[in-house]
């Protein structure tokens, strides 16, 4: 991504899931960085604070709707998604925000032409070997790990530049701006703050050895050996 658009215009990235934990610290870090800054909820009542938040735009959607979807991308030049379900929603049905959602948002930014996508994910998604903290989650929430699966394939199959990160175990806290990052299968472990997540997701779109690429994601020190060295670059600069 470039810091204009072709006619000449600020970037327009859309933040689903922008009233969550990660999706919070990616409004915060993309306020005054010469993006539009779009916000997703499902409820008109977070418009307000959306926009206190930094939000230029604040559209009212579910990603189940195919028709919100598009709604929520019309116009986007990067999606940023930092959507997932609650441990309740895994016993309400078989379908979750985490891949059909995902799948639908990625429909929309195809067909807006959007130049990038980046998906927050999870350890233990996918076919690669994980860690026991990627066994874990695959053993307590296999529904949504296979969604998060599904999505992920079906945004490396589309003709859009993409970033996947597989998130470990989120907390809460500052940001450190030292997480280690490493590819599919080099099992990393451990804490990550949404706040470090976040700047990478909100780096990815800007930096050229992160497009097309899934990366593992946490912050330990123990894993450091494994991890790659990437410089992240921030949406106006
Ligand atoms: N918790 C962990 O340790 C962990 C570990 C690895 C990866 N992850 C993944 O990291 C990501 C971020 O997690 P988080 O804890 O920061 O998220 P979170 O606070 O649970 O926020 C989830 C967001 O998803 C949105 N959402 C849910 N269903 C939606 C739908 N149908 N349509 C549109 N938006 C919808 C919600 O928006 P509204 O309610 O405003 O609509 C909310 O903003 C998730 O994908 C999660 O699975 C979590």
């Amino acid at each position: 991504m470039s810091g204009s658009t072709d006619d000449g215009s600020q970037p327009r990235v859309l933040v689903a899931g922008a009233t969550g934990g990660t999706g919070g610290e990616i409004v915060d870090l993309l306020d005054r960085r010469g993006v539009t800054v779009r916000c997703l909820t499902r409820s008109s009542a977070n418009r307000a604070a959306l926009r206190e938040r930094g939000a230029d735009e604040v559209v009212v959607g579910d990603l189940f709707d195919v028709d919100d979807a598009a709604r929520a991308t019309e116009d986007v030049d990067v999606v940023l998604s930092a959507v997932g379900s609650t441990v309740v929603d895994r016993f309400r049905g078989d379908e979750f925000v985490d891949g059909v959602g995902n799948r639908n948002l990625l429909s929309g930014a195809v067909d807006a032409d959007a130049e990038a996508f980046v998906m927050v994910s999870a350890l233990g998604v996918g076919d690669e070997p994980s860690s026991v903290l990627g066994s874990v989650f695959n053993l307590f929430i296999p529904p949504i790990q296979r969604a998060k699966a599904e999505a992920e394939t079906a945004i490396r199959e589309a003709p859009i530049s993409h970033t996947i990160f597989r998130a470990g175990a989120l907390t809460g806290g500052s940001r450190s701006d030292d997480v280690h990052v490493a590819r599919p299968g080099a099992r990393l472990w451990g804490p990550v703050s949404r706040a470090d997540v976040a700047r990478v997701v909100v780096a990815a779109p800007w930096t050229p050895e992160a497009a097309d690429e899934t990366f593992e994601v946490v912050r330990n020190p123990l894993v450091a050996d494994r991890s790659l060295a990437i410089d992240w670059q921030m949406p106006g600069g």
